[in-house]
Parts: C-alpha cells; sequence; structure tokens
C-alpha cells in the first residue's frame, strides 16, 4: 500500500503546476505548491501514509462538515434544514448571487460558505465557547488533543474577509441568520483556521464511514445523520465539481482551499490528502488526480 501511495504522489505530481495557490486569504499564499501528502486508513485500522504526512494546514471548508455535525446534534435536523438547503449548486463556494433574490429564503446547502456560515450560527454557546466546541469535536474525532488553530491565517481571513461579511449582512437582513454577525464570522474564520495534517483527515473520514461511532445523540439517529452526511458531501461536497467527481471518483468527499480533501470510503475506510495548489473550483488539483487514482486502483467508487 505504501508504493502506491508514493507511485500515485508521483504519478499526479505534474498537476500542482497546471494549478495556483489559494490567495484571497493572503496568509495561505506562502503555502509550498510542491508539498504533497496521502493518508490512508483502511476498516482494520492500519494507516499508510506517504510524502508529506506530518505537514500542517488549516482545516478550511472541511470543518463544515463537522459544524454541521454539531449543528444537528444540538438542533435535531429539522430546525437545521428550515435554515439551509440540501441541494447541489451550479455556483461556486463563495457565491451568494441568488441569495438576494425575494424566493430565495435559505443558501443552496451547508457546504458553500453562505450555508456554512448559518450552520455555525446555529451550533449552541456563546461565541467564545462556540468555538471551543467546535475544536473540541475535532480533536474528538481525530482523537488529537495537540490540534490547535493558526491566530495568522484566522486574522488573515478575518481582516479580508468581505466577501464573507457581506453574504452575512446579506443573510441577517433577510432574517436567515440570527445573532451578532461579527461575533458568528468570528467563529467561522477560527473554525477554518484549526490546523491539521492528513492523518487527521484520514480519521475524519474514517469516523464517518464508520457511522459517526462514538456519538452521543438524542434528536437524531447516527444512522440518519450518517446517511445525510455521506449525501450531502457526495452532492455538494466538492462545489460545482460535485456532479462530475461523483461519477468520476465515487468517494463522498469535502475540499478546503489550503489544499486539503477529506474522503469517506465506504467499509469503515478514510483517506486524507494535502497539495495546496488549486483549480478553478478551489479543489486540490494534484489531490483530485491522486484520488482519482486511489479510487480506480482500490476500486473505492461506490457506483461501481
Ligand atoms: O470562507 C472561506 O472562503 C474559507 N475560509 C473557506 C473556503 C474553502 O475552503 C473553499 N474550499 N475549497
Amino acid at each position: 500500500m505504501k508504493q502506491l501511495l508514493d507511485r500515485i504522489i508521483e504519478e499526479n505530481r505534474y498537476l500542482t503546476e497546471l494549478g495556483k495557490v489559494a490567495d484571497y486569504i493572503p496568509a495561505l499564499s506562502t503555502a509550498n505548491p510542491d508539498d504533497i501528502g496521502v493518508c490512508y486508513i483502511d476498516e482494520k485500522n492500519n494507516l499508510y501514509k506517504s510524502g508529506a504526512y506530518n505537514t500542517k494546514f488549516t482545516i478550511q471548508s472541511i470543518s463544515k462538515i463537522l459544524t454541521l455535525t454539531l449543528a444537528i446534534m444540538d438542533n435535531g435536523l429539522d430546525r437545521v434544514f428550515e435554515k439551509v438547503g440540501v441541494e447541489g449548486t451550479d455556483e461556486p463556494f463563495n457565491s451568494f448571487v441568488k441569495l438576494d433574490s425575494p424566493n430565495v429564503t435559505k443558501p443552496a446547502n451547508p457546504m458553500i460558505n453562505a450555508g456554512a456560515i448559518v450552520v455555525t450560527s446555529l451550533i449552541k454557546g456563546d461565541s467564545s465557547n462556540r468555538f471551543q466546541r467546535i475544536l473540541d469535536f475535532i480533536r474528538l474525532v481525530t482523537d488529537n488533543d495537540s490540534i490547535g488553530y493558526s491566530e495568522e491565517v484566522y486574522l488573515s481571513e478575518k481582516t479580508t474577509g468581505s466577501r464573507n461579511r457581506a453574504m452575512a449582512y446579506l443573510m441577517s437582513n433577510k432574517g436567515i441568520l440570527d445573532g451578532d454577525v461579527e461575533d458568528i464570522l468570528d467563529t467561522y474564520f477560527k473554525q477554518c483556521s484549526i490546523e491539521i495534517d492528513v492523518v487527521d483527515l484520514a480519521k475524519i473520514g474514517k469516523f464517518i464511514s464508520e457511522g459517526c461511532k462514538g456519538l452521543e445523540l438524542s434528536d437524531v439517529s447516527k444512522k440518519e445523520l450518517t446517511i445525510l452526511l455521506k449525501g450531502i458531501l457526495l452532492t455538494s461536497g466538492m462545489y460545482d465539481y460535485s456532479g462530475r467527481y461523483a461519477i468520476e471518483v465515487g468517494i463522498p468527499t469535502k475540499s478546503g482551499v489550503s489544499g486539503g480533501l477529506m474522503g469517506v470510503v465506504p467499509g469503515n475506510r478514510g483517506i486524507g490528502i494535502y497539495s495546496p495548489s488549486l483549480d478553478i473550483h478551489g479543489n486540490s488539483i494534484a489531490g483530485l488526480g491522486i484520488i482519482k487514482s486511489l479510487s480506480k486502483e482500490l476500486n473505492l467508487n461506490i457506483f461501481n
């Protein structure tokens, strides 16, 4: 398996040159485009890693699937999906062009930024312990208490995040977002700045694949939650590339703009990938090549 991962990394390395490291959050622009790391955890908990598996990076949008889980545990499904939809979208992750239309009453799904900001607002707690709860939850899922966040990336996004700020104020104006907008954004920027590595990502994938094992759920059953999380990842985890991705790769996956990919592999397995050069959709370009190769070589496509 280790040799397979080494080979797949090298076969896809050329792709990094066809993409670009994100720079709309200035602190992300210093990432090394040559860093590529992969981790695969199998059903017996064997952990295989290759490349820059020690490199830490910020979780960014991959946090959105975990904040969704927390918000559902806090509120139940009905309350959460009153405020955010479960539909795919052909708009980019940071679009809010449709939100101002009078007949649109919620963001399309919880993976685009607008939907994720609403989800963060639904997590119980005041502004400081809401973030602490998110951090504790990620530490629990990854079994890694050393996880923290990057103050530099957080402040960089907080000071340049006009687009997220604009959509949050629009949603507040329309009654979609309740509470103090700046407080909610602050938590959202911090959750995106949580630092992880590919091993943590593979563990998140395995956790969802295992049916959210270990969670104490009252309002919603773990089975129902897991079906929902996998469905949302498959239909919107890769934004406006999700349809093609579902066919070509067939693994419920979430991307982050710092270059992470977290794959929920059926049969209690998980994949974590890092490569910061991105395609036009904001997804890791070599990461996509790597997960496509893994899906083919290990026969992981859920539609096979
Ligand atoms: O809100 C943002 O724009 C970033 N903190 C997260 C976006 C992101 O990761 C998009 N994913 N590819």
